[in-house]
């Protein structure tokens, strides 16, 4: 017998020399919070979460914090989209009122916002759209100054932590210099440094009506193929001051996580989006796979490949497995 066979003979011992774990600590759980009144509507695609009014989230917090899940982050479904998507710098707008509602609520909880466009604009791209002679495409310097609005409404609300998500070129910067300049100097970023242009968010664009009506993403997401590609964009976050660096999805993804936290001395997240979620709730409900396992596998792969946080919107059901 070896010695690494000798260490896997029972469950204690595989517990003493096990290397990783997924703790609640590493979870942030999203919320979609949907503008009007008495909504709580499951996402056909993502069994077991809904998009909810403020009205109605009251039983999902108290859940969330009985759980001790140590934060949320927050995704907007409002009533009025346009052009811009100026109602993501609305001071009454849908986040802003879920921030303050959280904060005074559940003070405890963490609430990171999702700077972004995609689910405020009329054609569902993540910034300003500039018709062009041959072609329609995403404005990234103007795209800019909205994002310090949109930054600045949040903070002023009352959010922990900001998390811009367009993928424009300049964002974190964008961001820091919009937080310092207006006091909260506090506030940490969380950048969405690495996010692919990804089937895997389907179910998330049917959740937060946010599928771009013409086009697609891959003007300002990254191309599925690349590599090193992740570790430039991810050095321009780090140098624009990003304090915690993202990839989006995880999956799929999860060389470039270990090559993140090779490369970084920062928290790594990671996303386990939409797809991820839906694929292991369809495979489960067919009976075709242990739900629950699979679950718990899959976000230990995301931890063994250097994550240090995971979004996913399993917090709940593995804070559960955890608890019990
Ligand atoms: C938008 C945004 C997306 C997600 C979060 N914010 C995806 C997109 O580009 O449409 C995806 C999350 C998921 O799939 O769970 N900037
Ligand atoms: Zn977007």
């Amino acid at each position: 017998m070896n010695r690494t066979r000798r260490l896997r003979k029972s469950e204690n011992i595989r517990r003493l020399v096990r290397e990783n774990h997924v703790t609640i600590d590493d979870l942030i759980y999203p919320l979609f919070i949907e503008e009007g009144k008495n909504i709580e509507n499951e996402i056909v695609s993502m069994p077991g979460i809904k998009r909810f009014s403020l009205d109605r989230i009251s039983s999902e917090l108290d859940e969330i914090t009985a759980l001790k899940i140590p934060s949320v982050i927050l995704f907007g479904i409002p009533v009025h989209k346009d052009e811009q998507g100026s109602e993501t710098w609305n001071d009454n707008g849908i986040i802003q009122e879920a921030i303050r509602f959280i904060k005074k609520n559940y003070p405890d909880l963490y609430v990171i916002t999702d700077v972004c466009f995609c689910e405020y604009t009329s054609h569902g791209h993540c910034g300003i759209i500039h018709h062009g002679n041959n072609a329609d495409y995403v404005d990234n310097d103007t795209t800019l100054m909205n994002i310090a609005k949109q930054t600045i409404s949040h903070a002023k609300a009352g959010a922990d932590m900001i998390a811009p998500s367009g993928m424009m070129d300049g964002t974190v910067l964008t961001v820091r210099e919009a937080l310092d300049n207006t006091g909260f100097t506090h506030i940490p970023i969380m950048a969405y440094s690495v996010k692919y242009a990804s089937s895997y968010y389907g179910p998330f664009r049917d959740a937060a009506d946010s599928a771009p009506s013409f086009g697609d993403r891959k003007s300002y997401q990254m191309d599925a193929s690349n590599r090193d590609e992740a570790l430039r964009k991810a050095t321009f976050d780090d140098q624009e001051g990003a304090d915690i660096l993202m990839v989006k999805p995880a999956l799929s993804y999860l060389d470039i996580i270990r090559d993140l936290k090779n490369n970084f001395d920062r928290p790594i997240a990671c996303y386990n989006v939409s797809g991820e979620y839906a694929m292991i709730k369809a495979a489960s409900e067919k009976g075709w796979i242990d739900g629950e396992k699979v679950m718990m596998e899959s976000l230990l792969s995301m931890k063994r490949a250097g994550a240090d946080i995971i979004i996913t919107y399993f917090a709940k059901e593995v804070a559960k497995v955890l608890l019990r």
